[in-house]
């Protein structure tokens, strides 16, 4: 039987220098709180007792060589292990260049965070019985430019393949960070959402339940939501740079029965320097940037809108994605049309039976296997 074990998840915390920010208008991420968010929580995970930090992904704001430096230095002098997966904002292309890294670095770069070789891959072993396989999501075409989703190819999958068959008697749990499971209603289909998606997560899956997986850690959405499919359970984090500025905290404890339960608490970072009220101000600069990105979803199926309904709609819906954001939402606009609104509560924190079910912040999952 494993010991019990606490561990915390920081994601897409898009580390930005400040003068490594771009000032562009309608920027959705709040990168200015990148540095000093993190560095208020990790030294409030420093006072805690933990395993280890897990940063799925999305590490800088455009992969820059001295961001990817700063967080590595940052993550040497904590008192616990970290580990880490790229996203799709750290290996911009796959060659890189003087400033900005290329797929080759990212391993050689994070090579105390996890990887233990040249692959962009890892397992490690957390503790006695206790694993984490560390994927990487980003791929690029033949030119060296990145896809437009997320692809893990096929070496990566026999590699997970035969890594999970040496480690059948025991727990794994895998990072990786673009979505695998669906976290929107049709995200896998969906014009807006399927960017979000692992491409070929149909092969993945079966690659993950033949080998027992129950746990999956995602990021990329920058949203707060934990989705079951069966046996597996994906818990995707919110970023650190936008609304509602989240991370988590997780322990695993083994049960009489042989099976673990897994507790998370999610927190949010308040307040930092200069951004006094940083969960108001923040809800506010997503709420004004919101109109143009309602008008695609609200003219996009299952809705259908002309675009002048969407405009009319829209300011309705300034809150939507911040409320979908912070997870657990109602979605519930029953100022709407019936079939609008029933289209809406599939967005909510709703189960098969679109009963309310609030689990994406606090919950107590049981992870079984057989
Ligand atoms: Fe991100
Ligand atoms: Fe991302």
């Amino acid at each position: 039987m494993v010991r019990p074990c606490r561990f915390a998840i920081i994601s897409d915390p898009h580390i930005a220098l400040p003068h490594t920010i771009a000032h562009t208008p309608q920027r959705f991420h709040l990168v200015e709180v990148s540095i000093p968010a993190i560095e208020q929580i990790l030294r409030s995970l420093e006072t805690e007792q933990l395993d280890f930090l897990l940063l799925p992904g999305d590490l800088t704001q455009h992969g820059e060589r001295e961001n990817h430096e700063w967080l590595v230095n940052r993550l040497k002098r904590l008192p616990f292990p970290a580990y880490v997966v790229p996203g799709n904002h750290d290996i911009i292309d796959r060659d890189g260049g003087d400033r900005t890294l290329g797929l080759a670095d990212f391993p050689q770069l994070y090579r105390d965070f996890g990887y233990t070789g040249d692959r962009p891959y890892y397992h490690q072993e957390l503790l006695p019985g206790m694993h984490l396989i560390g994927l990487n999501s980003i791929a690029f075409d033949e030119d060296g430019q990145q896809l437009f989703a997320g692809f893990v190819d096929g070496p990566q999958l026999n590699w997970l393949s035969a890594t999970l068959e040496t480690l059948r008697d025991d727990w794994v749990m895998v990072a990786i960070h673009h979505n695998v499971l669906e976290h929107l209603p049709g995200q896998a289909r969906h014009t807006m959402g399927r960017r979000y998606i692992t491409q070929n997560r149909d092969e993945l899956l079966i690659r993950l339940r033949e080998g027992q997986v129950n746990l999956l850690f995602t990021g990329h959405l920058h949203v707060q939501d934990i989705a079951q499919a069966g046996d597996l359970w994906e818990i995707t984090t919110g970023s650190l740079v936008s609304y509602p500025h989240p991370y988590r905290i997780l322990t695993l404890t083994p049960q009489t029965s042989g099976q673990l339960q897994l507790a998370v608490e999610s927190h949010r970072v308040q307040a930092v320097a200069d951004w006094p009220d940083l969960q108001i101000t923040s809800r506010q600069w997503m709420r004004d940037r919101s109109q143009h990105f309602m008008v695609r979803l609200l003219t996009s199926p299952p809705f259908n809108l002309s675009t002048d309904k969407a405009e009319f709609y829209a300011p309705e819906l300034q809150d939507f994605w911040a409320d979908i954001s912070a997870g657990d939402s109602r979605c519930d606009y029953d100022q709407f049309p019936a079939e609008m609104n029933r289209l809406f509560r599939a967005f909510g924190a709703v189960d098969a039976d679109g009963r309310y079910l609030p689990i994406d912040n606090q919950a107590t999952l049981q992870l079984v296997r057989n």
